[in-house]
């Protein structure tokens, strides 16, 4: 029986650290579904098809996954693909708190779905999503901590200060 995880998540953009965590899961799920959560703020930078879009290039190279959006609650979508297992990321403590009350809901929701941490490699566990593009936006170099097709994009789309 093949085994499906769920990696949910803004992706706003995408990280060189969600991409590591990706390919950690693929050693130990057979399938991962990306899970990109329709409209994540109001401020989001990408819309959803270029989120889904910048995922889908720089994960070409693998097999077994695919890049979904999603909207509704996370642990519907887990059921309706089949899958058992939420993946999510810790970089350090301060994200503990959040993915507690995440993971304790999602399991009162729906029990027989667990929610997996993994840690990505450390030199990314400091990216966020968040910090890169306040880096980008005032001209900081990401070069290493983003797929290069985000890097392209987030220049394209922020306005130099
Ligand atoms: O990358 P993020 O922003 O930390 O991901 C958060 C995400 C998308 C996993 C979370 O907001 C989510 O699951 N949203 C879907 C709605 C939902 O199920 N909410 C209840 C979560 S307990």
């Amino acid at each position: 029986m093949s085994t499906r995880a769920v990696y949910p998540g803004s992706f706003d953009p995408l990280t060189n650290g969600h991409l590591d965590l990706i390919e950690r899961s693929l050693r130990i799920f057979d399938e991962l579904i990306v899970a990109v959560v329709t409209n994540p703020a109001k401020n989001a930078l990408f819309t959803d098809a270029e989120r889904v879009e910048m995922i889908r290039e720089a994960t070409r190279g693998l097999r077994r996954i695919e890049v979904v959006i999603f909207d509704g609650l996370l642990v519907d979508l887990v059921a309706r693909v089949g899958a058992r297992a939420i993946i999510r990321g810790l970089r350090a403590v301060s994200d503990f708190e959040y993915e507690f009350q995440m993971a304790l809901m999602n399991r009162k929701l729906r029990e027989e779905i667990e929610t997996v941490f993994m840690m990505p490699h450390e030199a990314y566990s400091y990216i966020s999503s968040r910090l890169i593009k306040e880096v980008a936006s005032y001209g900081g170099s990401v070069t290493g901590l983003v797929p290069a097709g985000v890097e392209k994009r987030l220049a394209e789309r922020l306005p130099q200060r």
